[in-house]
């Protein structure tokens, strides 16, 4: 690539990042709509028909990478749908436009819409199976934990680089019969533990801004796809994270290695997971720690929207005041 292009590229990119927020503000509007009403498909499926309808009207050459499912069981936002008006950049597109369905069926805090945008071919084609995740924010030494040590160890050792007892590091974990061991291991170590019933993409962001949040370590196994689009956000700033994913039966290993995956037993670190430029943009659907959730006031709705640069670093929050004039109103 000549200078040239690769500076009109940046700038092309830097221009998008601030129209992804229209892409998750939207998805998060219509799933917000059927908020509480118990019914996980219908939300989820507004969120991607909205997602999808905005991704196709971004000036980008996108390929979907982390998205719905494969072809036959996704019509929309499939894993290789080519999307946007496909004629700027190419770039890799992973999406969940929904975060947290159950959350947002049953009203409870922490869903988000999530989308990232990387430079083609550097987002890990996770396929749709669990990962086991350890991620910190940033301001640690490289190496401070690892997915292969026990939580323990790991959770004396962040105390230690954060400079407090054990007692002052929170654990972000999913609530799940399977992480029953690990949890008894991380009270023993005496740290607090911050069960999230879902939403894990939102889970592991949450380590990225531990002064908001309160927590420092994410631990545990969860969605692989989800665990690419956290890995972009902790990457915007700094943070670390390991995956491995849990390919359990020859099915899955299959599958994987049709996705690319040579060694199923790898440990992928955050560069590989996420090895490019990177944006990543969450919009609040229910109320969060870290997201205010979608507003619906007579004549106008509000959103909250994180978006994460990798290139600079940069964390942007966007409060939007979205009038609802008969001529432009938010479907
Ligand atoms: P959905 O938004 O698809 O419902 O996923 C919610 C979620 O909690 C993810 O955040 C997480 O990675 C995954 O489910 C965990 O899977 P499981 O519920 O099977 O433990």
């Amino acid at each position: 690539m000549t200078d040239l292009i690769v500076k009109e590229d940046k700038i092309i990119e830097r221009i998008l990042s601030t129209e992804l927020v229209r892409v998750t503000e939207r998805a998060a509007v219509s799933s917000a709509r059927l908020r509480g009403r118990g019914d996980e498909k219908a939300a989820d499926q507004a969120a991607v028909d909205a997602m999808r309808r905005e991704l196709n009207r971004l000036p980008i050459h996108g390929r979907v990478v982390i998205g719905e499912g494969e072809r036959d069981e996704a019509p929309m936002l499939f894993i290789g749908e080519e999307v946007g008006t496909r004629t700027g950049p190419r770039v890799d597109i992973a999406v969940d436009p929904l975060e947290g369905t159950t959350l947002c069926a049953k009203d409870m805090p922490g869903s988000i819409a999530v989308m990232a945008m990387a430079e083609a071919g550097t987002l890990l084609n996770a396929p749709d199976v669990y990962m086991d995740k350890i991620a910190v924010g940033p301001g640690y030494p490289t190496g401070v934990v690892d997915l292969d040590a026990k939580p323990e160890d790991n959770i004396h050792a962040l105390a230690k680089a954060k400079g407090v007892p054990p007692g002052e590091i929170t654990v972000v974990i999913l609530d799940r019969p399977r992480h029953a061991d690990l949890v008894a291991a991380c009270r023993r170590a005496g740290a607090s533990i911050r069960l999230i019933t879902d939403g894990d993409v939102a889970g592991v962001i949450h380590c990225a801004q531990p002064e908001e949040t309160g927590c420092d370590l994410y631990l545990g196994s969860g969605g692989a796809p989800e665990g690419v689009l956290a890995a972009g956000a902790l990457r915007c700033v700094g943070g670390q994270m390991q995956g491995r994913l849990i390919l359990d039966t020859q099915a899955k290993v299959d599958r994987a290695g049709k996705m690319g995956v040579k060694d199923p037993k790898k440990k992928y670190d955050m560069k590989e997971l996420a090895s490019g430029d990177v944006i990543v943009c969450a919009t609040g659907v229910t109320d969060g720690a870290l997201l205010k959730g979608v507003k619906f006031h007579p004549k106008l709705i509000t959103t909250e929207t994180i978006i994460y640069r990798s290139v600079t670093g940069t964390v942007r929050r966007i409060f939007a005041e979205h009038r609802q004039f008969e001529k432009f109103k938010l479907d």
